[in-house]
């Protein structure tokens, strides 16, 4: 009877609510031309979080960037309470106005009062802005809801997925290792030799679309660390010295990067040809993690090198010192590069958006830190306090990420940009993968990380059709098939609306995330918990019932019980990317959202990638001390 009074209820409420929404009301500024002004607004209106804004825009230039500053609920206006409309038609026949707007979600954040429209026409380098001083009255936003119930409960190591990753033939991660390899020094004339071509997708392939066939320093970068992470654990000799090629040809490979004359944004430059000359054509640069990933990568393999009685000039003339060899060793400039650049906006690992981005601060940051212990190591204490002083500059900026209204670290600080009003990103993850420096900022059990990835992940089961499909083929549970961010438009080919789909890289971060985390506690040998972390909890392990404020220590049955179900969901995401993959074990971009076949570019070097470094990390959570190098052992083929 209750139960049936509460419906009724709230049926009723449901009613009232769609009745407000209709009363949305439009209010009209003007409904000409502006005589007198170059930008100018039309109309806006203001509901249940939802902005929706035209404006008139004057078409002097080409290159435009439309930006409406409002207050936030609390009546502030920062960097993050700014739209930044976009084009939406053009008004007559002259071409002379267009209007641009935007319809998005402002969300938790509220706004009470819209300030002003700025207009930069950069092509002219000239800025024009109406005040608008307008306040807001309409139903307000929703707070946050609640994370959705999880669908499943995973728990423990999967026979299936210790299978799928084995170190035998034929195995995935033995096809990973292989197919990854064949990427790195391509045979297709007129490669350069340490250069990385990001896919087998391209004029020299079968597959010609999408065009991948170039070298991005970021992929080059990431393969190469795992190429240094099987050179660190290699116990083969052979093995391990065709790594150690493979490894030098790289330094000397991102030297002749970075000396090419024909740089147009410095060392932030981000995709070459395979012969490793330039790309000049119009792209989203600079990008400004390559730098950083290229000199973590290089760092550790001369860690390695030389705790194996490796010779130190041999790293400085081949690794380290660009003063003196500029030609042949580049992580001193890489790393001055970033000492000296962090602070500006640049475009993101997806190449999309010019902003400030967590992820390429993270890695940044690590590059800093390890940066100056290197430089120290070379005995160049002035580089060492120079990237010290940057690194401690640039951690206290990353506080600013953190947004309590949405409970989430946001992949960018400053406006809502192509749409992205989820602010959720999955390259928060991966910053934490690539940029951890091990000391205790951002890690894997970070409260904040943690939340953020429950609310990341958790965004794409709405999105996607296959997750629907939560079993695999003998009834195990596939973890939640992940994307690069929920708006995503990119098909693997072209935009199109609901193009987005899940990519292999973003659902192996996720099992490597979890893996990791289980390693991480496993070391502290406690879980404390906060109230932000706690419905990450009550998501990924909730028969542990932990209790915020509550530390458990590793001999407790709910330390057992949450690390058991960490690795329970690595192993689901992991089922996630074996079960989307086809028989011949190769890994293309993505997985189609509604049909789980794969599209986008074929062979993505970074897929094999990814999938060998959360099998590293899998190793780790289980102890499997030898996996690394059972692996490295196997040994580079010759590419044909
Ligand atoms: C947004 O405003 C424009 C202009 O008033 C209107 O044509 C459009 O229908 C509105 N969109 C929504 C989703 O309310
Ligand atoms: C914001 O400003 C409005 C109008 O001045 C005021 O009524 C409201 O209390 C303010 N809100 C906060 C959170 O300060
Ligand atoms: C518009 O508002 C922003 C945010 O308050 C402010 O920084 C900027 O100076 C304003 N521009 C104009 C022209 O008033
Ligand atoms: C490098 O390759 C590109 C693309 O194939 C070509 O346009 C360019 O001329 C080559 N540069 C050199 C120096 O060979
Ligand atoms: C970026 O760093 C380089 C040094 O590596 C420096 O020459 C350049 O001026 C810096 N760029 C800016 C915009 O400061
Ligand atoms: C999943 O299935 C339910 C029930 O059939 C459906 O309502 C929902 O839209 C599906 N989810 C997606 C993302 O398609
Ligand atoms: C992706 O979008 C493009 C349009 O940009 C379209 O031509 C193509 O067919 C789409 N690909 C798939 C696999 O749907």
């Amino acid at each position: 009877m209750k139960a049936y009074l509460l419906a009724g209820w709230l049926a009723g409420l449901a009613t009232l609510g769609s009745v407000l929404g209709q009363e949305c009301e439009t209010h009209t500024v003007r409904n000409t031309i502006p005589a007198s002004r170059k930008v100018a607004l039309q109309s806006y209106s203001y509901c249940g979080g939802d902005l929706n804004v035209t404006v008139y825009v004057a078409n002097v230039n080409f290159n435009k960037v439309v930006n409406l500053y409002y207050t936030n609920r609390q009546n502030e206006s920062t960097p993050l309470s700014v739209v930044s409309l976009n084009y939406q038609s053009s008004i007559g026949s002259d071409g002379n106005w267009e209007y641009w707007g935007a319809n998005t979600p402002v969300y938790v954040d509220g706004i009470t009062e819209l300030l002003n429209l700025t207009y930069q026409a950069t092509d002219i380098g000239q800025t024009y802005h109406q005040v608008l001083d307008i306040e807001i009255s309409g139903k307000p936003e929703p707070s946050l809801p609640e994370p959705p119930a999880p669908y499943a409960s995973p728990k423990g190591f999967g026979n299936d997925i210790t299978k799928f990753l084995a170190v035998s033939e034929g195995s995935e991660a033995e096809i990973a290792f292989r197919k990854m390899f064949v990427n790195i020094n391509p045979a297709i004339e007129g490669a350069e030799k340490g250069i990385v071509v990001a896919a087998r997708s391209g004029p020299s392939y079968p597959q010609k679309i999408p065009d991948y066939e170039y070298n991005w320093v970021r992929d080059e970068s990431l393969t190469m660390d795992v190429v240094q992470m099987l050179y660190a654990a290699a116990t083969k000799k052979k093995a391990r010295s065709q790594y150690e090629k493979i490894l030098f040809q790289y330094a000397a490979a991102r030297a002749t990067e970075q000396t090419d004359p024909d740089l147009q944004t410095g060392l932030g430059e981000p995709k070459f040809y395979l012969n490793n000359t330039i790309f000049t054509g119009p792209w989203g640069r600079p990008q400004n993690d390559g730098p950083a990933t290229a000199a973590i990568t290089l760092m550790e393999f001369g860690n390695d090198y030389l705790a194996n009685g490796g010779s130190i000039q041999t790293i400085k003339q081949q690794i380290y010192d660009s003063t003196n060899n500029p030609d042949q060793a580049p992580v001193q400039k890489d790393l001055l590069f970033v000492a000296r650049n962090w602070t500006y906006s640049s475009f993101d690992l997806w190449e999309e958006e010019s902003s400030d981005h967590f992820y390429t601060r993270m890695v940044q940051r690590r590059a800093l830190v390890m940066g100056s212990e290197f430089a120290e190591k070379m005995d160049d204490s002035s580089t060492a306090s120079t990237l010290s002083s940057a690194a401690d500059a640039l951690t206290d900026t990353l506080s600013q990420f953190w947004d309590p209204n949405r409970q989430i670290l946001l992949y960018e600080y400053g406006p809502v940009l192509k749409d992205k009003s989820s602010y959720l990103d999955t390259a928060v993850i991966l910053g934490v993968i690539h940029g951890y420096a091990g000391d205790g900022v951002y890690g894997y059990t970070n409260d904040q990380v943690q939340a953020t990835a429950l609310r990341i992940a958790t965004s794409f089961i709405d999105v996607y059709p296959i997750a629907n499909d939560t079993k695999g083929a003998s009834g195990k549970i596939l973890g939640i098939p992940v994307g690069r961010y929920p708006e995503d438009v990119y098909n693997g080919t072209g935009t199109e609306q609901n193009g987005g789909n899940p990519w292999y890289l973003c659902t192996a971060a996720f099992a490597q995330y979890m893996y990791a985390s289980s390693a991480e506690y496993t070391t502290a040998s406690s879980i404390a918990v906060t109230s932000i972390s706690k419905p990450f909890w009550d998501y990924f392990a909730p028969q542990a019932k932990l209790q915020t404020g509550q530390t458990y220590k590793s001999g407790s049955k709910q330390f057992r019980q949450a690390i058991n179900s960490l690795n329970g969901w690595g192993d689901a995401f992991m089922r996630t990317v074996k079960y989307y993959t086809p028989a011949d074990g190769g890994l293309a971009e993505e997985i189609d959202r509604d049909s789980g076949k794969p599209v986008g570019a074929a062979d993505l070097t970074w897929s094999y990638a990814s999938v060998l470094t959360a099998a590293f990390a899998r190793a780790g959570a289980k102890g499997e001390e030898g996996y690394v190098g059972n692996i490295a052992d196997l040994g580079v083929r010759a590419n044909t």
